[in-house]
């Protein structure tokens, strides 16, 4: 029997096509921060690779910090509720901050941590997602900066998992339906 390997996965996104994407959006958020500072919030672990590239394609005084959720588990079901498992390790009070996550899919872990981050005060909060599932959403949310926008889809690769499996592939593939957990 032939085996599959994950180059036979369908390539959504390649690498060239993410990389200009990223590199239109770091300007944007360049444009829009008018000199300021500000604070990179990456949410584990999806969001590493898309927070590096995105970060060297802003021109600013730029600070990093990162928080974990759960909202998925294994697999592809999101249990639908947040838990927060690693907090910020700096205040954010009067900071311009950036939300900086791999895909918007149900609302459920951007609404939490908005909330969550709004308590403190910052200057401004915004949200950079690479990917936006709009048709997914349970929570009123929108990204301010965002990717691309796609339909229900299941992906992996550029952070993105599929059981921790896959985040290290450059290139965004589909996940097929029927693949095995
Ligand atoms: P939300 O709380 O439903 O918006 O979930 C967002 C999180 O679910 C993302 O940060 C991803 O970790 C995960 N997620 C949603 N869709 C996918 C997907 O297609 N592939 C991999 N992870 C996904
Ligand atoms: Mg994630």
């Amino acid at each position: 029997m032939a085996t599959t390997s994950v180059n036979d996965f369908e390539i959504l996104y390649s690498r060239d096509q993410i990389a200009q994407r990223v590199a239109e959006l770091g300007a944007q958020v360049t444009r829009d921060l008018n000199g300021e500072k500000l604070v990179m919030v990456g949410v584990l672990k999806g969001a590493a690779p898309f927070l590096a590239d995105l970060s060297r394609h802003i021109e600013a005084d730029a600070t990093f910090d990162f928080v974990a959720t759960s909202s998925y588990g294994h697999g592809r079901q999101s249990s639908g509720a947040v838990k927060l498992i690693k907090d910020l390790d700096h205040p954010i009070e009067g900071k311009n901050v950036l939300i900086v996550e791999d895909i918007l899919d149900t609302g459920l872990t951007l609404s939490y941590l908005r909330k969550l981050f709004l308590q403190q005060k910052p200057k401004s909060l915004r949200i950079a997602t690479l990917l936006d599932k709009p048709s997914r959403r349970l929570e009123k949310i929108e990204a301010d900066y965002i990717g691309f926008s796609i339909p229900n889809l299941f992906v992996i690769g550029y952070g993105m998992d599929y059981a921790e499996h896959y985040r290290n592939l450059p290139d965004i593939r589909l996940m097929p339906p029927d693949h095995p957990e």
